[in-house]
């Protein structure tokens, strides 16, 4: 088990605006004034609704995007471009059509120069994590969408960066191999301290793996939520806790959708100290503000 510092932070995500210039001149402001901590070896999900700026955070934390305002820094350095050391899954898996399933995860351990013997090591324990041994000689056409998924989960696995940015990595995945996935990143996790950000849409998953739940919100993004689960793993999904802090989310999230729909928001994070709520869920609140009352 590799050793880590105890609360070192990975990453500072610091007033971060993005707005995108569109292809017909328009502007879209994806997210506005969002800041928040990750601590290194902690697994955080994100959740919210669709268009509220998770895909973008995540793009702008590997490095793939630039902030319009604010920064976000890695271990107190300013994010500006990828780096090996993060890996990311992308909620539409690009696989290299023309490579087997065993070429297209060696890729990246091609590019880094490694041995071939490494290189095919690496690749086959990263594909039987994903439990497709099977299928190292098919090519992606010869896939269904959840097996292509799993291969882009293998790619980013094989180069073992310490970071993963991994947007609904399970989402199209059918349910059985979604749970053993989900314990392969947990075990993951576990024996070697990954910091991992993972966007999902299922709160099950969010609670079932999360150290923290970062619920975003709004048109452009938001923080709305930040909640600590406290909870042993592994997690027992009909548990009262487990079901409390499912229904707490959930509550934020209709919430912060009601808060959409009526008053210009500008959430102020109470940062200094968790508020309890019951069973084991710590919610640090939101507090929401009329920008001009
Ligand atoms: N390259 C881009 N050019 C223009 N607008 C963009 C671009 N990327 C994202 N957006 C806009 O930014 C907003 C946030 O998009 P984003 O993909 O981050 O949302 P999301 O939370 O990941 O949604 P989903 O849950 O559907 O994946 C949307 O309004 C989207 O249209
Ligand atoms: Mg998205």
């Amino acid at each position: 088990m590799i050793p880590v510092t105890q609360h070192s932070t990975a990453f500072q995500i610091v007033d971060v605006k993005k707005t995108f210039d569109t292809a017909d001149g328009r502007q879209v402001q994806a997210l506005d004034g969002v800041s928040f901590e990750v601590e290194a070896g902690q697994l955080v999900c994100m959740v919210g609704p669709t268009g509220c700026g998770k895909t973008t955070l995540l793009r702008l934390m590997a490095g793939l995007e630039t902030p319009t305002g604010g920064q976000i820094l890695l271990e107190g350095k300013p994010v500006v471009r990828p780096g090996a050391d993060r890996g990311m899954v992308f909620q539409q898996y690009s696989l290299f059509p023309w490579r087997t399933v065993l070429k297209n995860v060696t890729f990246g351990l091609e590019m880094k120069g490694l041995p071939k013997k490494d290189q095919l090591k690496r690749a086959r324990r990263a594909i039987q994590q994903v439990g497709l041994n099977k299928f190292e000689k098919a090519y992606p056409y010869e896939l269904s969408g959840g097996m292509q998924q799993r291969v882009a989960i293998a790619r980013a696995l094989v180069n073992e960066p310490q970071i993963l940015l991994m947007d609904e990595p399970y989402g199209s995945l059918d349910e059985s191999t979604r749970l053993k996935l989900q314990d392969v990143l947990l075990a993951l996790c576990r024996d070697h301290q990954k910091t991992v950000l993972f966007v999902t849409h299922s709160l099950d998953e969010a609670v079932y793996l999360s150290d923290r739940v970062v619920v975003l919100g709004g048109m452009p993004g938001q923080v709305v939520g930040d909640l600590t689960i406290d909870m042993p793993h592994p997690r027992e999904r009909v548990s009262q806790q487990f079901v409390e802090c499912l229904l707490h989310i959930r509550q934020v999230i209709a919430d912060s959708a009601l808060n959409d729909n009526g008053v210009d928001l500008v959430p102020v994070q109470r940062l200094n100290g968790h508020l309890p709520t019951p069973g084991p869920c710590c919610f640090q609140d939101i507090e929401p503000q009329r920008k001009n009352p």
